[in-house]
């Protein structure tokens, strides 16, 4: 059976940006941003993308395009055994748990939009079934057909989408205050947690740290540059989050709300905002169809990262893979969203909150950190070098650059990010 290939370049910009642009930029980054002394956070924000996300997302294309496969099997055919499989398998686990939280958000996503739309939204649980049908429809089209054709209708929508809002946003009164809490820098709030917040920030949003971006980069050609693929993903990225921060404040501002916290902000002031704003009921729809597509063009790149290595590791079709893991999304994130109301807590933490917490502050780190470490000190530079090279103009000093980032700057910066989490400081 042939691999399966994105068919082109721009498709693959486009699936690799749809994964990477959702609810990590819609809702988190401004709130983030505003919190953390505004104008500050972005600044340090974009040296993390820079320093450790964008050498993080070559390596995953560099293993996942020269392994060509999934995240175990790509593992092992560079390591020529089964001495990382862990590394693989932690990827995997990482992707069931981001998987449930993610689905249970993108169910609500679907609510407000129906609601924005209808006046009316079913059941929870329902909202969380329409999601994962979503998912299951564009994944069981195939990867060109399916992830890439629906990726390159979305992201450009998404993009219009989030235009008119911007512009509704600026017209408002007063949006000045707004504008001003999110950009002007307050150096002063340049803290070690705000250094942490923005780099664990730079891994979610890049979808970075579970073999996502491997598993897409085993679609592409060798004629796909990576770096300028991985240039592109992070721009857009960070454009949209930026985008997402000054549609959002300023009618929050405007409309005197206050900017609360992360969910909250966007699932219960946003409707109120919406609300009580002229031409309203149109922006809240356009508003809540901007976030749903945000949200799934992401959930199905982490449903992807099961349904390739069910499917390439254990010869399952990719119609059974995808009845299999769907069948797991649901039950689990089921078991999440039913802990939301404080039932099903295991040392005062919900299910929702463990899988969130277990993944960012362990699961994610430690797999970036076996990406890199793999690359940097274990296997052939050569090797490396010759997959960097194929479709760029592999520029020598980029590469030393990148190795060398590779093997200090972005383990030593991941590592404190896990004895953070670990409470150690
Ligand atoms: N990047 C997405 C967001 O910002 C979420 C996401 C999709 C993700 N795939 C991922 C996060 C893989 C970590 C790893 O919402």
């Amino acid at each position: 059976m042939a691999k399966n290939k994105f068919g082109s370049k721009l498709g693959v910009v486009m699936a690799a940006a749809g994964s990477a642009v959702g609810l990590g930029n819609v809702w988190r980054f401004p709130y983030l941003a505003g919190e953390n002394g505004g104008g500050a956070f972005l600044l340090v924000y974009i040296i993390c993308v820079l320093v450790i996300g964008i050498p993080v997302m070559m390596s995953e294309f560099v293993i996942g395009r020269r392994g060509s496969g999934n995240a175990v099997g790509a593992m092992r055919s560079l390591s020529g055994g089964r001495k990382w499989d862990w590394l693989g398998a932690i990827c995997i686990l990482c992707s069931i748990l981001i998987l449930a939280f993610y689905l249970v958000v993108t169910g609500w996503c679907v609510k407000f939009f129906l609601l924005s739309l209808f006046g009316a939204a079913p059941a929870d649980w329902i909202n969380t079934l329409i999601a994962l049908g979503l998912n299951v429809l564009i994944l069981g089209l195939g990867v060109e057909k399916g992830i890439e054709k629906v990726s390159t209708v979305l992201m450009p929508l998404l993009l219009v989408l989030l235009v008119m809002l911007v512009v509704r946003s600026l017209t408002l009164p007063n949006s000045g205050e707004g504008i001003r809490f999110l950009f002007e820098p307050d150096f002063t709030k340049i803290t070690t947690d705000v250094w942490l917040a923005a780099l664990s920030q730079s891994f979610f949003t890049l979808s970075l740290g579970m073999g996502c971006m491997l598993t897409y980069a085993s679609y592409m050609k060798k004629e796909q540059n990576l770096w300028s693929t991985a240039a592109q993903v992070a721009s857009i990225d960070t454009l949209v989050a930026i985008l997402a921060g000054v549609a959002v404040f300023p009618a929050v501002f405007s409309l005197g709300f206050s900017p609360t916290e992360g969910p909250q902000l966007v699932f219960d002031v946003l409707p109120e905002v919406f609300h009580s704003m002229p031409g309203g009921s149109v922006f809240g729809v356009l508003f809540f169809l901007l976030l749903l597509i945000a949200a799934v063009t992401s959930a199905i790149s982490i449903q992807e990262i099961q349904v390739a290595y069910l499917n390439e590791q254990h010869q399952m079709s990719r119609s059974k893979a995808l009845v299999w893991t769907t069948a797991v999304a649901f039950a689990l994130a089921m078991l999440c969203s039913l802990s939301l109301d404080g039932s099903l807590s295991i040392g005062g933490r919900g299910l929702f909150d463990w899988f969130d917490y277990l993944t960012s502050k362990f699961l994610m780190p430690l797999s970036a950190i076996g990406f890199v470490l793999y690359l940097g000190w274990f296997y052939p530079t050569e090797e490396s070098r010759d997959e960097i090279k194929q479709g760029s103009e592999g520029r020598e000093w980029l590469f030393q650059t990148w190795l060398w980032t590779i093997r200090t700057v972005v383990p030593a910066g991941i590592f404190i990010i896990f004895l953070h989490g670990l409470g150690v400081f």
